[in-house]
């Protein structure tokens, strides 16, 4: 019998798809050429913010600047534990800027910004779990902004290696669901990875490529409401069986910038 899931209300930080497009391709997903609607992405990401605050979260919003298209995805902009944040240092010269816009909102809002000084990615690479800090490497983070930020924060951080370019972000392949467990995408990951995953998580969700290509594990969670795309329908099925509550969210419009849920918010812990 499934255990009864319990929610725990979240601070967000979103930053409106106003310029969103795909004007460069830094990861496989993004083609120059493919039109993105932009009024469609702002209709699905409203409906994101809806969803969000329906279940009873916080949303605060970063305002979006012209020329930063992808500043959308603003699980991009920090990691945030206990109210400190490590901000971001760009692997794509194109998304360097958007530190600075974060940043900014960051200081008005009270938070004091650290700067890393290895390319890094906030939570697009930096997961925290209950205990832990995994950490996601091989196309954007690098192995030193690991220990840069095990040093700042003080938690264990674990190192994982992706190996699959269309998996190129931690949070493509793999998110939290509560502060026990969480669900992922073995294939993302490289063999010993795989095996550190299986021994922190042997209760873990594990989804298939169908739903991984579909960016299910781009979810977010509150501890019992699960934010996820409609389409990733295998994951869904096994979240129902465990307990949580899927709440379909559907942001195909950004799949062709290789974002989805969980790549447009930010946890502010
Ligand atoms: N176009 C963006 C990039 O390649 C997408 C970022 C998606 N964000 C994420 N947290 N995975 O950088």
């Amino acid at each position: 019998m499934p255990t009864s899931r319990v929610a725990s209300p979240r601070r967000y930080l979103v930053c409106a798809p106003r310029h969103f497009d795909v004007h460069y391709a830094i990861n496989p997903w993004m083609h120059a050429d493919v039109p993105v609607d932009t009024a469609l992405a702002g209709r699905q990401w409203t409906m994101l913010i809806e969803a969000y605050r329906e279940h009873g979260h916080t949303v605060d919003h970063v305002p979006p600047v012209p020329g930063l298209p992808d500043m959308v995805f603003a699980a991009n902009s920090a990691v945030v534990i206990d109210g400190r944040v490590f901000g971001s240092l760009f692997h794509a010269p194109e998304r360097r800027p958007e530190s600075t816009a974060y940043e900014t909102w960051f200081k008005a809002a009270g938070f004091d910004v650290y700067q890393p000084e290895s390319v890094c990615e906030g939570e697009g690479d930096f997961v925290p779990t209950g205990r832990y800090l995994l950490a996601g490497t091989g196309f954007r983070t690098t192995r030193a902004a690991h220990h840069e930020v095990q040093e700042f924060f003080g938690v264990p951080t674990i190192g994982l290696q992706l190996v699959d370019p269309l998996f190129y972000h931690l949070d493509t392949a793999l998110f939290v669901l509560d502060e026990d467990n969480i669900a992922y995408y073995p294939e993302a990951f490289s063999p010993g990875s795989r095996e550190v995953l299986a021994r922190l998580f042997p209760e873990a969700v594990i989804a298939n490529r169908d739903d991984a290509m579909a960016f299910g594990l781009n979810s977010v969670s509150d501890g019992r409401h699960v934010f996820v795309t409609p389409q990733a329908t295998g994951l869904i099925d096994q979240l129902n069986a465990r307990g949580y509550v899927p709440v379909p969210v559907d942001l195909s419009e950004f799949h062709k910038a290789g974002g989805g849920i969980k790549c447009c918010t930010q946890e502010i812990r």
